[in-house]
């Protein structure tokens, strides 16, 4: 079982595993997002079982979901992590997740994320430039330590996904191109307190080819072999994430077939194979639950305005992504295209356009694969507090994430006196 066999239909009324959505949403209210353990295990799994013995690494992308039960779930699964920021490194430390499991990337740490990384004793930077590497190289020797460090390198890839994120072609910010990279690993001795580990690459997000994958990995191989002949003792190579899963009609490669491909394209060395998924583990093991609030015909269009925002889910208007939309009950009333739109106060307040359903006032629908890059995006516009979250285990719903309130959203605030 993966994604969205994890919510299925019994008797017209959609389910998520053997629970309802009906009675999560009369327990918990709406908006919320709700997940299901075995199909996030079960994705999991199937990567690691891809890997048919071969030595690897699985380092969960922590961006696209980071709620600490999520983390501490693949923590128990054996999974490692990848992150971007020192709040990341601390979500993992407290899931239970293993540093010496963890790699940072990301174009611009900071002192302070390095020296927590460094104290922590990470398994290894992802370093995006020389400036970048020169700072690193003079925390550690502040720090009287070593830094493990793998280039992530540009391999100059058409990924065919949205331009937002792509980021493996020589015009994005991201990674060292080739050539400039064999020139800083060949000026080793230049940073006595960095240790060039591993090698990185990462060329964007929803890939739903297998080309630009094993056009990236077949260069990172040659770039191994450059090194190797130089003497270098790289332990692993790192091939990113960015696997893709089915929002609408898309037909990205499956994780088996995926990861069997990365294997025999490097079946020829020994060296750990490290990916970093995020949104092939999570994307489709998660929903977001909301409530229609009021059916809305205006003379062009009939609106379903919902008590979901951009806020909670900002793929649809900032990537015009394509959310599935599911009624939570099947019924028999006419059918009618709708406008799904939130609460906000933007045009671009949406969450799908021209949806067919047969709904009233008051019904749920589950926005589908929403479990990657929703919760971990959203914000607090309009002041709305931000959505709960459930996981669900075998036939029981737990909050893992309590509703925001505004007490906590105006905390940190306050009027000054002048
Ligand atoms: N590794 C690195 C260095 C990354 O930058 C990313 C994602 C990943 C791994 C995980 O990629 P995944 O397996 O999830 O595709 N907010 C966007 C996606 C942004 C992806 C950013 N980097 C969205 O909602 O589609």
């Amino acid at each position: 079982m993966s994604g969205f066999e994890a919510f299925v239909y019994h008797n017209g009324e959609l389910f998520v595993e053997n629970v309802s959505l009906k009675k999560i949403a009369e327990k918990f209210g709406t908006p919320c997002y709700i997940y299901s353990q075995s199909a996030l295990t079960n994705a999991y799994q199937q990567f690691d079982a891809a890997f048919e013995g071969r030595d690897h690494l699985i380092c969960y992308a922590v961006k696209a979901n980071s709620n600490l039960a999520i983390l501490n779930l693949l923590a128990r699964l054996g999974s490692g992590f990848d992150i971007v920021s020192g709040g990341e490194l601390q979500r993992v430390i407290r899931a239970g997740g293993d540093a010496q499991k963890t790699i940072f990337s990301g174009v611009g740490k900071s002192v302070n994320e390095m020296r927590m990384a460094l104290n922590l004793n990470i398994l290894c930077f992802n370093v995006e430039s020389e400036a970048e590497l020169s700072i690193l190289n003079q925390v550690a020797k502040s720090m009287n330590k070593v830094a493990p460090v793998s280039l992530r390198v540009n391999p100059d890839v058409d990924a065919k996904t949205h331009p937002y994120i792509s980021t493996g072609l020589k015009e994005n910010k991201f990674g060292i191109a080739m050539d400039e990279a064999m020139e800083i690993y060949q000026s080793a001795h230049l940073y006595p307190h960095v240790r060039f580990t591993g090698i990185d690459c990462h060329i964007g997000s929803q890939l739903s080819l297998i080309e630009p994958f094993v056009e990236a990995s077949e260069k990172m191989l040659q770039l191994f072999d450059r090194l190797k002949k130089q003497k270098f003792n790289i332990e692993h190579i790192d091939l990113g994430g960015g696997l893709g899963i089915r929002y609408n009609n898309e037909k990205p490669p499956s994780i088996k077939e995926y990861v069997s491909k990365l294997c025999s394209i490097t079946r020829n060395i020994k060296q750990r194979l490290v990916i970093e998924p995020g949104r092939a583990l999570v994307g489709n093991s998660g929903i977001l639950l909301t409530r229609i609030e009021y059916l809305k015909q205006t003379p062009a269009r009939n609106f379903a305005i919902v008590d979901a925002a951009m806020n909670d889910l900002i793929r649809p208007s900032l990537y015009d992504a394509y959310h599935e939309i599911l009624p939570v009950e099947k019924n028999t009333i006419e059918a009618k295209n709708y406008e799904i739109v939130g609460p906000i106060c933007e045009t671009g307040d949406f969450l799908g356009h021209d949806r067919k359903l047969s709904v009233m006032n008051g019904d749920l629908l589950a926005i589908m694969s929403a479990g990657a890059y929703g919760m971990s995006m959203s914000s607090n516009y309009n002041t709305r507090p931000r959505a709960m979250e459930i996981l669900v285990v075998g036939n029981q719903p737990h909050v893992i994430r309590q509703r925001e309130s505004i007490e906590q959203i105006i905390a940190g605030e306050q009027i000054i006196a002048y």
